[in-house]
């Protein structure tokens, strides 16, 4: 298996074609089109017959038809004899959904890791999952990188004085634990409600933010209620000054007018989903992801251990 491919579905080509840049392996050629009646055909151009294949299609929306295009692909790559298929999603959208809350709901996030297995995914990689738990739904090899170190290391480098960590609710505290060790800060919790789907209140802040930099961090900006309603509560709060540290921008709705008017100054994502032009606000500051993903598309391919790049979990454990 000596033979690695790089394929890119329609979803992220700008982060496929940096990938393939720096590991310097063409991307493949892929033929996707749309039938009339919006069926998805894909038809891999090159011969894949038993080589290492790395499929980068992240959930970005329109979510349905990415995920229907990245298992048409995964099905395609499986008929053409691929020997290892590799799916490389940064962003797993339908992740949220990862129990049943009230009767009868589905739970999508097993939902999705049945599908993406049963089209013939021999390994998944993503970043930051919604929760951890959701890679035991998986089966197979499941690769969960995250994006709070590459977060960390930017706001290191900037010497901010008396930082506080804050998670914008219960379900990110470990996430925002993990963060404040990293930065050697205070962790701060938001006790949010949400009284429905994609409309949060938050009820209290549990920490003093008073005279402070304050580091909010999430996994998801969908309508930026989340976020914007916690910058207004810490603002109140007497914090100093606000900067948003999140994963996935999914910025749907009226995000970004919220964003801008919210008393952040600075927005830190990374790129798992594209960010059309008219949502890149001044605020926001992209840190990519392609140097990670290439080296851990490179240490897979070659077998080697992944645990060797995750410093920070050294770190971590020796506090
Ligand atoms: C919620 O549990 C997540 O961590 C995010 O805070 C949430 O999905 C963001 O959604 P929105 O931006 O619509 O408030």
């Amino acid at each position: 298996m000596d033979k690695i491919h790089l394929i890119s579905g329609k979803s992220h080509p700008l982060l496929a074609r940096k990938i393939s840049r720096l590991l310097k392996v063409p991307l493949t050629p892929i033929e996707i089109k749309t039938f009339a009646d919006g069926e998805i055909y894909a038809r891999i151009k090159q011969k894949v017959r038993g080589d290492d294949v790395f499929l980068i299609q992240t959930l970005s929306p329109p979510i349905n038809k990415h995920l229907v295009e990245l298992l048409i692909i995964i099905d395609a790559l499986r008929r053409a004899s691929a020997d290892r298929i590799n799916v490389i999603c940064p962003y797993l959208a339908y992740s949220r959904q990862d129990r049943k809350v009230v009767s009868r709901e589905p739970i999508t996030a097993k939902l999705v890791a049945n599908l993406i297995t049963m089209a013939g995914a021999s390994r998944v990689l993503t970043v930051d999952l919604h929760s951890e738990q959701i890679q035991g739904f998986y089966d197979i090899p499941f690769d969960h990188l995250v994006g709070y170190p590459l977060f960390a290391e930017y706001l290191l480098k900037k010497n901010f004085k008396d930082l506080v960590v804050v998670s914008p609710d219960i379900g990110g505290v470990k996430r925002g634990r993990k963060m404040a060790i990293l930065l050697k800060a205070p962790l701060v919790v938001i006790d949010k409600r949400r009284r429905a789907h994609n409309q949060s209140e938050v009820m209290r802040v549990i920490g003093d933010v008073k005279g402070k930099t304050v580091i909010i961090v999430d996994d998801i900006i969908d309508t930026a209620g989340t976020i914007s309603q916690a910058a207004y509560a810490l603002k109140r709060g007497g914090a100093k000054k606000i900067i948003i540290c999140a994963t996935h921008a999914l910025l749907s709705k009226d995000a970004c007018q919220k964003l801008t008017k919210c008393p952040a100054s600075q927005i830190l994502l990374l790129d798992t989903l594209p960010l059309p032009k008219e949502k890149k606000l001044a605020k926001i500051k992209v840190i990519s992801l392609t140097p990670l993903l290439s080296k851990v598309i490179m240490r897979i391919h070659q077998g080697r251990s992944l645990g060797a790049l995750f410093t920070w979990e050294q770190k971590e454990m020796a506090l």
